[in-house]
């Protein structure tokens, strides 16, 4: 039976991305948006054809009809709202970041525990074709022990044009936007909140890409210890020491104007490395290139999987796995170690500038 669905939030990520992805999807039944600018959310239900507009996502959570939710919204809003569904019992579906504070992310968590539904953190990364045949190969390597231990992992991000010239249509109106809460950590001092959302938001890609190449596809998931931050007073450019499950790993941040997409995830064993270079993000059908270098032969294979989306096949596995009860890759559990690791990683930084 196909899963009756609706969708809170036709901004940029959903009118672009997440509404018509899912709509596209043969087992979707796409019963309803819910748009707290009502304006914009009767103009985009009526383009995409969807049949019930609610006026909020509490609208949705009432709906005993609907069994699946998809999410996109502000960085602190998104938890809120995505926690009122799971109290509700509803299957969420939500954009990164989970949260903005583990206090936040917890009482996300609570919430599934209380009413039942199950989310998944959409981390396309995960599923982009690209990225799973990076990690498959790295896996295998583990495995055999062939290519001998790991002993270095990068992850790297230096943005660019991240919309790839996108030309899909966009409905907009003048109706104000509403105001998010404002949830930060609480030990972190207010001057330092944006930076850090600003940071949080961009890097919880790759460190949760990290993550996935060293440790399970699903839970427990990895753990980060954080060994070294050096940041420019920005709080974004720079380079992180991470332990991720014992391997030594940086994460590279900062931004560079470029007219193309700089990010690249790379696994170093002592007989060689996989590398996976990301497209950008709005490239529909692009998916990342992957490096193979194997010194034991002297040779280097570089590769392209089929043409999918990332973004697509998130939603298909959200789907998927609802309808199946199989665990999501990107839990709420397993995601609460990438808030805990960008709380861990800013008190260090503030720490040692002697601002906590
Ligand atoms: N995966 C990626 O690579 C990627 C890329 C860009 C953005 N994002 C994430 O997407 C999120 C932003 O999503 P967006 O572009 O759709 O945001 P947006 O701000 O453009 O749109 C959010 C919409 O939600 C509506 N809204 C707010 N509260 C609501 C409620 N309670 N009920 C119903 N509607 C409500 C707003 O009116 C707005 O129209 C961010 O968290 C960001 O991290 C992810």
């Amino acid at each position: 039976m196909a899963l009756r669905f609706a969708y809170i939030g036709c901004g940029f990520m959903g009118q672009k991305v997440h509404i018509p992805n899912f709509r596209a999807i043969p087992d979707v039944d796409f019963v309803a948006l819910a748009e707290v600018r009502p304006q914009l959310g009767a103009r985009v239900a009526t383009r995409m054809g969807i049949p019930k507009v609610y006026a909020s996502h509490l609208e949705v959570a009432a709906d005993p009809t609907i069994q699946a939710v998809g999410v996109s919204a502000a960085f602190t809003q998104q938890a809120e709202i995505a926690s009122d569904l799971l109290a509700a019992g509803k299957h969420v579906f939500m954009e990164k970041p989970m949260a903005v504070s583990v206090e936040q992310a917890e009482r996300l968590l609570e919430s599934s525990r209380r009413g039942g539904g199950r989310l998944m953190v959409a981390y396309m990364k995960r599923h982009d074709d690209g990225n799973r045949l990076g990690r498959a190969t790295v896996a295998a390597w583990r495995e055999s022990g062939e290519m001998g231990r790991i002993t270095y992992a990068r992850g790297h991000g230096f943005c660019g044009d991240w919309t790839n010239n996108l030309e899909t249509p966009m409905d907009k109106t003048d109706e104000p936007y509403p105001p998010a809460p404002r949830v930060k950590p609480s030990w972190m001092p207010d001057e330092y909140v944006d930076r850090y959302l600003g940071y949080l938001q961009q890097y919880t890609h790759n460190l949760n890409l990290l993550r996935w190449f060293l440790g399970p596809t699903t839970d427990p998931g990895v753990p980060v210890g954080v060994r070294a931050v050096d940041f420019d007073d920005n709080g974004m450019t720079g380079v992180v020491v991470l332990n991720i499950g014992g391997v030594r790993a940086v994460l590279e941040s900062g931004g560079v104007q470029h007219h193309r997409w700089d990010e690249h995830t790379q696994i170093f064993f002592e007989r060689g490395w996989v590398q996976v270079f990301s497209p950008p993000l709005m490239a529909r059908n692009v998916p990342a290139t992957v490096q193979i270098y194997d010194g034991r032969r002297r040779e280097t294979r570089e590769t392209a999987g089929p043409w999918t989306w990332a973004f697509r096949r998130e939603a298909e596995e959200f789907v998927k796995r609802v309808q199946s009860g199989e665990p999501f890759e990107s839990s709420g559990e397993d995601t609460l170690h990438d808030v805990a690791a960008f709380e861990a990683i800013y008190r260090s930084w503030l720490h040692a500038k002697g601002a906590v």
